[in-house]
């Protein structure tokens, strides 16, 4: 048993996600509370937000406004079934999204359905897809192709097309799920500044598994335009239109799954604008909520949505649903969230920081083990050489050198992957740049 000592908490009962459980209750790190751009730990000290959460606290910590509409929301309408009832707020949230769906007002990603997370919300991205192309008797059409080094949650659907080895080994996949390449190529793309140049043709490998499946049993192909929890990979220049062409040549989906970069992450209020490049359907999560109460949505084309609304009018047209899908106090905090978003211009603010902080990241260039470094709007990956034989230490290392010294950093592998809180002042982008710095001189 962990002995209990002051401010911290017996940690034997909670086994934690993605986790080293054992090694992180021998040394544990503790979040007691937040405001603006800090937390503090449960021992006292503030710690710079660098990775805004989990890529979520897009507005900043302790936002009075979203706690104050949470309040009224719990005080007034807590909880009510969305299964054949409604409550008025979940309407008005679902209008408000419409209203500045991805793509803008011609792309017509005006139909929003909800669900409680980022898992969920790919999930039923799949699922649409799947009774989607059933609905316009291409029932045939039961492949989902993701992309190796795509992350798109937990789910059994999103394991399936997501491409990280570890969360896939020891789990069953969806029957017929296969991969597109991953377009990460350090020989040619490393320390680019922008987009990168090469690998727009990797796009091609859709018509690869087309020619190897047959278009007529692939669904829909899903694809982080920017992949995020994988390590910051950017999409080369073109690759996006290239695979949106490929899959409307051959009747298929493409679906973003906007989680991380949804609600202004890139300086465009989703990736969708960003690259000019419109999908059929967007999963968001995360920001619409400013990580505060777990919920997603689900931006769905008109067309696909209207060519499910058949049949009679009394068939419900989708099995499928969540018990928190449109939970009123969710849609409260994203209502607020909305409003904190547009009053702050926050969805577009990161395209003013954009160039200062791509040039305060290069300048970690040159520092020890320093192999790669990627930014786009206010996401940063900086890769490092790994240690041989222990790939993903030399990184670890330097989080919790960060951590200790009041800086939270995110590694995956050996990549260090920055999103601060998109109301990050420049001289906050300084002081990332200097503590992330010294600990990579330091880590060996
Ligand atoms: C692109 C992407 N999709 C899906 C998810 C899963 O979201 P959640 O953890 O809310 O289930 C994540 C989480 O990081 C993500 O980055």
């Amino acid at each position: 048993m962990t002995a209990a000592r002051s401010n911290m908490p017996v940690l034997d009962s909670l086994w934690m996600p993605f986790t080293a459980n054992r090694q992180f209750k021998a040394a544990p790190r503790l979040l007691a509370s937040a405001e603006g751009m800090h937390y503090t730990s449960n021992d006292g000290r503030r710690v710079l937000d660098g990775t805004a959460g989990l890529w979520c606290v897009n507005a900043g910590h302790g936002r009075k406004q979203i706690a104050q509409a949470v309040e009224r929301q719990l005080s007034s309408l807590d909880y009510a079934p969305s299964f054949q009832m409604g409550h008025p707020i979940a309407f008005d949230f679902a209008e408000r999204l419409a209203s500045m769906a991805p793509g803008g007002a011609d792309a017509k990603l005006d139909r929003v359905f909800f669900t409680g997370s980022g898992s969920e919300s790919v999930d039923t991205a799949l699922k649409i897809a799947l009774a989607y192309q059933r609905a316009i008797g291409q029932g045939t059409r039961y492949r989902l192709i993701g992309r190796e080094r795509g992350y798109h949650g937990v789910g059994f659907g999103g394991i399936s097309v997501g491409g990280l080895v570890n969360n896939r080994r020891m789990f069953p996949q969806l029957p017929g799920s296969d991969h597109l390449r991953h377009t990460h190529d350090l020989a040619k793309n490393a320390f680019s500044q922008g987009l990168p140049e090469h690998g727009a043709d990797l796009a091609d490998d859709l018509e690869r598994l087309v020619a190897l499946h047959g278009a007529e049993t692939i669904a829909a192909v899903i694809v982080e335009p920017v992949a995020g929890s994988t390590g910051v990979l950017l999409p080369p220049k073109g690759y996006l239109q290239r695979l949106r062409d490929i899959a409307t040549r051959h009747g298929i989906l493409l679906i973003f799954d906007e989680v991380i970069t949804g609600f202004g992450r890139l300086g465009a209020p989703f990736a969708t604008d960003y690259f000019g490049v419109t999908p059929d359907i967007v999963t968001t999560a995360k920001g619409l909520t400013n990580g505060t109460i777990p919920m997603g949505a689900v931006f769905v084309k008109r067309d696909v949505h209207d060519a499910l609304m058949t049949g009679p009018e009394s068939a419900i047209e989708l099995f499928h649903g969540y018990t928190y899908s449109g939970h009123p106090v969710a849609c409260a905090a994203g209502l607020a969230t909305l409003d904190i978003y547009k009053s702050e211009g926050l969805l577009t603010r990161a395209a003013g920081l954009a160039d200062l902080w791509r040039d305060a990241i290069h300048g970690l260039r040159g520092l020890p083990n320093v192999i790669d470094i990627r930014t786009i709007g206010l996401v940063a990956g900086i890769e490092l050489e790994s240690r041989p034989d222990a790939a993903g230490g030399r990184a670890y290392d330097v989080f919790v050198d960060c951590y200790n010294k009041g800086l939270l950093i995110r590694v995956t592998g050996d990549i260090i992957a920055l999103s601060p809180p998109l109301i990050i002042e420049p001289e906050q982008i300084g002081e990332i740049v200097e503590t992330l710095g010294e600990a990579l001189k330091r880590a060996a």
